[in-house]
């Protein structure tokens, strides 16, 4: 039972997790397998933000039962479904899995992977206890390697948006100790890693003992040796006006926001329980145009919510049309066991009508991507390169800017972690092309 293959759903927060598993076992003198064909143990760490995220996990624990070699094999789920679905998943007698952990009780693995060697029933074998403190701030996590490494600065969330499933399956909101995260992130430099990504499912409410998500910044944009710093996701409701004059005042910081709309109508937001308005909104975007007016900014929409009418579907496109985002996530609603919305509002949107809905946004997006995209033709960007090759081609190397736009360049010996002064030469709705003015000294 010592070789161990983790498979990773869903978000960030969970590949951030996952290298957290991997430190844990390899701490107790497990090893990790290349592939699932020659693991003991396959564990995956699930996702249950949307229902098909659910459904692709349901169909991968028969093909790994039921794997090519035929040997046995025990199966784990971690992650948001466990916390949600853990009667479903243990007392189902057609799911073959062993044991169950939740996003707070990863420490315990051992423990559970050591009970597949006893007697112990399976339906006893999880833990899914959700904590008020557990930040993983004793366990360095097993990154993969690249330029960027992730720090997980908060966890869980106490926003209740009457959609979404995540306050469920991660529990409360807590955030790490800045000089915890500090430090790790002076470790990550030493290694070599050139960006961080700071991570939360809500940076704003970031606190701990005074200090705020904008000091945090700053701590961090001093480590040497790091360069670029990033973060994900901030609230629109309680944008702090010290951050966004942090990131448009220090070099390190991207000039770069995903800000999450959700929907445009104001009514369809207080359904949300998003907790501010669709002027609200705008009125942040032109405030942040006014303090950087070249800010790169994103955002995740749902589309379909339950009794979103014609007429309030239009009011997200004018946002869309008003804002310019530079890309796009636009999701179907999709109804979650435990919310407020699936357990206060019929799902009544048909399927026909979401596909329609998502197909024009898509368009749009796609649109107004390459506008943007376009308009970066003939700027010189400071590019951090991120890949000798690219999928396509060994005569071209990858790269990303300021603003997290792939920027494809010709070949050349720059070394992956290098930053180069590139002109921007042609653009479509998804990267950036170049050619490289310089080599940049940092
Ligand atoms: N904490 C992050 C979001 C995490 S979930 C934030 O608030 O920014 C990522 C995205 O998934 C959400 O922004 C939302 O657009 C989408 N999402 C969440 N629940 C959903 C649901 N029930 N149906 C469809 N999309 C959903
Ligand atoms: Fe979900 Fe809202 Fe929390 Fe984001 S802020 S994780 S959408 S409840
Ligand atoms: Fe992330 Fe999915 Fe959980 S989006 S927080 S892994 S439900």
């Amino acid at each position: 039972m010592k070789k161990v293959f983790i498979e990773t759903y869903g978000c960030q927060m969970n590949v951030y997790d996952t290298d957290i598993v991997k430190s844990v076992l390899l701490k107790n003198g497990y090893q990790l397998a290349e592939n699932e064909g020659e693991a003991d143990v396959v564990l995956l760490n699930t996702c249950s933000v949307r229902d098909n995220a659910n459904r692709k996990v349901y169909n991968r624990i028969h093909n790994i039962k039921h794997r090519k070699n035929g040997e046995p094999v025990h199966i784990g789920i971690l992650g948001c479904m466990a916390t949600n679905f853990r009667k479903q998943l243990l007392e189902n007698p057609k799911l073959p899995i062993d044991f169950i952990a939740g996003p707070d009780s990863y420490k315990r693995l051992p423990q559970l992977l050591e009970a597949l060697n006893g007697s112990a029933k399976r339906s006893d074998n999880f833990d899914v206890t959700l904590s008020e403190f557990e930040t993983y701030s004793d366990v360095y996590p097993t990154q993969t390697g690249g330029v960027n490494a992730w720090i997980a600065v908060m966890r869980g969330c106490d926003n209740f948006c009457t959609f979404c499933v995540v306050p469920y399956t991660r529990g409360r909101e807590r955030s790490r100790e800045p000089v915890n995260i500090v430090d790790e992130a002076r470790r990550l430099a030493s290694e070599g890693y050139r960006q961080i990504t700071l991570l939360g499912q809500n940076v704003n409410s970031y606190v701990y003992e005074g200090t705020r998500f904008a000091e945090l910044l700053e701590q961090v944009g001093e480590v040497d040796g790091i360069e670029r710093i990033r973060f994900t996701s901030p609230h629109p409701k309680d944008f702090p006006r010290p951050l966004l004059k942090v990131i448009a005042e220090n070099p390190k910081i991207c000039k770069q926001i995903h800000l999450p709309l959700q929907a445009g109508s104001t009514r369809v937001l207080d359904m949300m329980n998003r907790t501010y308005s669709r002027r609200e909104y705008e009125d942040l975007v032109l405030e942040i145009r006014e303090v950087y007016p070249e800010m790169v900014l994103t955002t995740d929409i749902i589309v379909g919510f339950p009794t979103e009418s014609d007429a309030e579907f239009q009011e997200t496109l004018e946002v869309m049309e008003t804002v310019q985002y530079d890309s796009a996530f636009i999701f179907k609603y999709s109804e979650r066991p435990q919310t407020v919305a699936q357990r206060k509002f019929p799902d009544d949107v048909p399927e026909a009508i979401k596909t329609e809905r998502i197909v024009r946004l898509n368009e749009v997006q796609k649109e107004h991507s390459l506008m943007r995209n376009r308009a970066h033709i003939g700027q010189i960007h400071e590019v951090l390169i991120e890949a000798e090759e690219t999928k396509k081609s060994s005569e071209e190397i990858q790269g990303r800017n300021d603003g997290n736009k792939i920027v494809i360049l010709p070949a050349g010996d720059y070394g992956t972690g290098n930053f180069v002064r590139a002109e921007i030469t042609a653009a479509t709705t998804n990267v950036l092309k170049g050619r490289v003015l310089s080599v940049l000294d940092k």
